[in-house]
């Protein structure tokens, strides 16, 4: 029987490849699954155009081939949720049902960040579909900290051998979430990671703070520190580094959230957009 080709084409010289010749809405083959699982142990972002939303069952079943599906982390105010709403779904939306927002992180910039990296056990991966859409702007923008850590300068290097940084977020989640408007001082859920991290599946290092949660490097005084880390939010947001995804109805989009940071670019406010968002269990990172 002939079987339908795969193909992984990439999206950036840096990460992120697009998956032709897969219909989600038909059961997957054990081989389907195999080849999307090394092209993202290769990408590390995934995108699948699609022609029509995708039930919440099948978004579930598509993160199960990568993992078991994890409680989403708390936001910091508690949403309303849509009715029937799957256990464990968050909704990146700033949709309104009777005057109320459904979702989370509904509006605005969002500065470069990992997911759920203010825990002991960030997810090991996102997964987004994105259901309604302004019409510009509101595009993610996902960097590789692999390849940010492979080129760092040696000064830099050496300046963060064997150090670890606390990462905090105290955002209220609503408008533009940025390193100042992230309330640190007062953030209730804060980790402590190594800054270079060994990625569990192919054991290459890779360069773990970002601009909006990383708070501050243990054992430097405060100038020192945020002097440093400006550095390296700076090193590893280069373009050299991202892949910008600019949404089409229906995407679904898988990222590694261990590997890569995320962005989002702003946006109308007065236009919708509604995403579902799914997240992946992890492991501590060491
Ligand atoms: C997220 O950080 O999960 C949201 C990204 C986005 O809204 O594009």
């Amino acid at each position: 029987m002939m079987t339908r080709e795969l193909e992984a084409v990439p999206l950036s010289p840096a990460l992120g490849a697009a998956i032709y010749g897969l219909d989600l809405t038909r059961p997957l083959e054990e081989e389907d699954r195999v080849f999307l699982r090394k092209a993202w142990a290769e990408h590390l972002v995934l995108v699948i155009h699609n022609d029509a939303p995708l039930p919440a069952e099948v978004h579930m079943d598509f993160c199960r081939i990568f993992g078991e599906i994890g409680a989403r982390a708390r936001p910091t105010q508690a949403r309303h949720e849509p009715e029937g709403a799957p256990q464990n779904v968050m909704y990146v939306s700033n949709k309104r049902e009777n005057g109320r927002i459904i979702g989370s992180i509904p509006d605005g910039e969002m500065e470069f960040h990992i997911d759920q990296s203010y825990m002991e056990v960030p997810a090991k991966a996102g997964c987004l579909h994105g259901l309604e859409l302004p019409a510009e702007g509101g595009d993610t923008i996902f960097g590789n900290l692999c390849l940010a850590y492979e080129a760092l300068p040696d000064d830099l290097r050496r300046a963060i051998e064997g150090r670890r940084a606390v990462t905090s977020y105290g955002h209220g989640g609503y408008g533009i979430q940025t390193r100042n408007a992230n309330d640190h001082s007062t953030a209730t859920r804060r980790a402590s990671h190594p800054i270079v991290c060994t990625h569990p599946d192919n054991g290459r290092r890779l360069l773990y703070v970002n601009r909006l949660m990383t708070e501050r490097i243990e054992g430097l005084p405060d100038d020192e520190s945020e002097d440093l880390l400006f550095r390296l939010f700076a090193h590893q947001e280069q373009a050299e580094f991202l892949y910008v995804h600019k949404w089409r109805r229906y995407d679904l989009l898988l990222w590694d959230n261990r590997a890569c940071i995320h962005a989002r670019t702003d946006f109308d406010p007065a236009q919708t957009r509604h995403l579902r968002r799914f997240s992946i269990r992890g492991h501590a990172l060491t």
